[in-house]
């Protein structure tokens, strides 16, 4: 076990800020342009510090591995390598299979599966394992998201002292969701390992106290938990984005130039933009249906507001997610059969992901932004809208069940089940004037600007270190 050195901060997640693609059997090195990558940079690319976590492909020899390691050792990250049967049993079955739709209130679609259960254990045992051997007892390790629950408390096992800090990405879901899990306990005990737990929200945040002390038996006071003779402590930190990236890429001249290039192809109408990853937790059907039934009630937009929906592929090796594919190509097409006219397309649907410059573009050019998820832990791309308005011109419709709204309350909030309210909320973005949309907009642009990601990394390191300072003062006492 390594001792003398600086201590440094480990960042640890199910995947890492780098993607490996196999191209005629060499691999090439993709940097992700993610928010937290960015937030998080300014961690892990100093000293000796390194971000630890699957680098996205499956790979099948030594030399393989070994130029893996070399590389990203370059970038100050480590490989977790992953087999095909841990892809398959922890990452889309526990994880994805079980976890995701439990905590996103979609019970119906989860599987109980013993094997998915063990390669969890097992696959979150891997992951200590690396830790562990990198981890010195003064060093700093954050883990992030619902693949590595159980991690905190395997790290702890074996190194007593360290400081650990955890992040949920994705709501925690009431107790009446939670207690649905076989494995709940052991989840709530595994994410005890850690000193410092970080929620989107305040309603997360008390989700989970809830279920500590009605599944785990274990009380606290205002957040603070008294686990083993440890002091932990839960609380809201709601992450941010890279604002000022996303406000100069919105003034850049490659934005500006493609915005024309768009403009040009699809004509002067009202833009009503939607973008998510493809999950049945977005709402995409529902949100389609509110808008077919916007163009039955008000036939005046026919011609004049058109939807902009780009699909991002994700875990298209999940059943429920096939099928959402099905249905939202289905609806597109009954709806783009029933209104489109020669010279006008109700629905542009792009099932792909575009570089930044296109998104901007987009953002730019949308009056409209839909985000209507049924249940999101966050949201970024109602912040990343926001960012992008330099004329503050537009307005947000967003769902209340994202964790977003909770910040962004100058949004025209939704229920994304109530088909009635968000039609008519489209209607009222749709017909705001100008200066009620710059009402709105300033105000949710000082917020995103304030409590920006680098903002919530600091709050983050800091919160852990007051965290770890306060346990060592009581067990001196
Ligand atoms: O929202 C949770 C999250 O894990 C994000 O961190 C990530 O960007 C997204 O879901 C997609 O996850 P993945 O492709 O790794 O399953």
């Amino acid at each position: 076990m390594p001792t003398k050195q600086k201590p440094k901060t480990i960042i640890v997640s199910n995947r890492l800020p780098v993607r490996i693609i196999k191209e005629d059997g060499k691999l090439a090195f993709t940097p992700s342009e993610g928010g937290l990558a960015t937030g998080l940079g300014s961690i892990y690319k100093q000293g000796e510090n390194i971000w630890l976590g699957w680098p996205g492909a499956v790979l099948n020899t030594k030399a393989e591995e070994s130029q893996t390691k070399k590389e990203l050792s370059e970038q100050n990250m480590a490989p977790v390598f992953l087999t095909d049967e841990d892809i398959e049993l922890y990452y889309e079955g526990f994880s994805n299979e079980t976890l995701w739709p439990n905590f996103h209130y979609f019970n119906q679609f989860s599987e109980f599966k013993h094997e998915y259960w063990e390669a969890y254990k097992k696959v979150n045992q891997k992951f200590a394992d690396q830790i562990i051997k990198n981890a010195n007892p003064k060093d700093t390790i954050w883990i992030h998201d619902y693949q590595l629950l159980l991690l905190p408390a395997l790290v702890r096992k074996e190194r007593p002292d360290i400081s650990i800090g955890f992040f949920l990405h994705i709501p925690f879901p009431s107790y009446e969701s939670f207690r649905l899990l076989p494995w709940r306990r052991e989840l709530l005990l595994g994410m005890l390992g850690a000193d410092f737990l970080g929620f989107h929200t305040y309603d997360d945040t008390r989700h989970f106290l809830s279920s500590v002390s009605r599944l785990a038996g274990v009380g606290n006071e205002h957040g603070h938990i008294n686990y083993n003779n440890r002091q932990i402590v839960a609380d809201a930190l709601p992450m941010g984005i890279d604002y000022d990236k996303y406000a100069q890429t919105a003034a850049e001249p490659e934005t500006l130039e493609r915005e024309v290039r768009y403009r040009t192809s699809i004509g002067e109408g009202k833009l009503i933009l939607c973008i998510d990853r493809l999950d049945y937790s977005k709402g995409i059907p529902q949100r389609l249906k509110a808008f077919e039934k916007l163009l039955e009630r008000y036939p005046e937009y026919k011609g004049k507001v058109s939807m902009l929906m780009v699909v991002v592929p994700s875990r298209d090796q999940v059943g429920k997610y096939k099928e959402l594919k099905e249905e939202i190509d289905l609806l597109v097409g009954r709806i783009n059969g029933r209104y489109s006219q020669l010279s006008w397309t109700p629905i542009h649907y792009f099932y792909r992901s575009f570089p930044l410059h296109a998104l901007s573009a987009f953002y730019r050019m949308a009056h409209v932004c839909l985000v209507s998820p049924m249940r999101d832990g966050m949201n970024l791309v109602c912040k990343e809208f926001i960012a992008s308005k330099l004329d503050k011109k537009g307005v947000l419709v967003l769902s209340e069940m994202a964790g977003a709204s909770k910040e962004l309350s100058d949004a025209l909030l939704i229920n994304p089940n109530n088909r009635e309210q968000m039609v008519e909320a489209i209607r009222e973005a749709l017909e705001m004037d100008e200066k009620e949309q710059i009402q709105r907009m300033k105000v949710m642009q000082s917020t995103l600007k304030r409590y920006n990601i680098y903002n919530w990394v600091d709050l983050f390191m800091n919160r852990l270190s007051v965290v770890k300072t306060e346990q060592k003062a009581l067990t001196t006492k």
